[in-house]
């Protein structure tokens, strides 16, 4: 799918902020500096709409982003990286449940995952949240440009059991190469316009 239109609409900090426009949405969570920003940039073909940088901890609000006029993409804020001052890693725990577990509309939960990363403990947090407010989710193996086919495979298998999840539920993708960009899309196409099953 080729994205043909899309703007930024909104910042938020809380519910109050939130778009009002009733429109399904996907968000995207993982800890700083792993590519989300990218990553939404790919999808959309986009150069820097979701501003990506080398400073880690950039994005520190909830990012409403509208997608061909019927969808909301949601960059969710990062998390887990040390040189992020105290107060912004208070907020983020509060800030991102909240936004998980009132959100009607949200469709499907994209984590990313660097792949020379294990996963850490926040990880493990959305982890539980997607399992307590039973969200739909799938991960992406972000950065394979940096590895081996074989390191590539093997992460996958480790994140499989880590998550607890099917192969499919695990994408390799690069920002670099665009692999793995069409099917994040039919993820994405499947979780939007079909009805969740709750
Ligand atoms: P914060 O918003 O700061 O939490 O970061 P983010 O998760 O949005 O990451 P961002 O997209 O800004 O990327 C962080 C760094 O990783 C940048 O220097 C990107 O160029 C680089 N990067 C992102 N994706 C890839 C990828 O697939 N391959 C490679 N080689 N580099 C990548
Ligand atoms: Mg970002």
């Amino acid at each position: 799918m080729k994205a043909a239109s899309v703007e930024f609409v909104k910042s938020a900090m809380g519910p109050e902020h939130y778009p009002q426009e009733p429109l399904p949405e996907v968000a995207f969570a993982g800890r700083s500096n792993v590519g989300k920003s990218s990553l939404i940039n790919t999808l959309l073909k986009q150069k820097n709409l979701a501003r990506t940088s080398s400073t880690p901890g950039r994005t520190q609000t909830i990012n409403f982003f509208k997608v061909n006029r019927n969808i909301f993409f949601v960059d969710l804020p990062g998390y887990g990286f040390a040189n992020v001052p105290v107060e912004v890693r208070k907020r983020w725990r509060p800030m991102v449940e909240e936004f998980l577990k009132g959100d009607k509309r949200l469709r499907l939960v994209v984590l990313i995952i660097d792949v020379r990363r294990d996963p850490n403990p926040d990880d493990a947090i959305l982890l539980e949240w997607f399992r307590q407010y039973a969200l739909p989710f799938m991960v992406v193996m972000t950065k394979v440009d940096k590895v081996s086919r074989g390191e590539a495979a093997q992460r996958r298998h480790e994140l499989r059991s880590f998550f607890n999840a099917a192969d499919d539920d695990i994408i390799p993708f690069s920002a670099v190469t665009g692999e793995g960009r069409e099917t994040i899309w039919r993820r994405i196409q499947g979780a939007i316009f079909t009805d969740p099953i709750k």
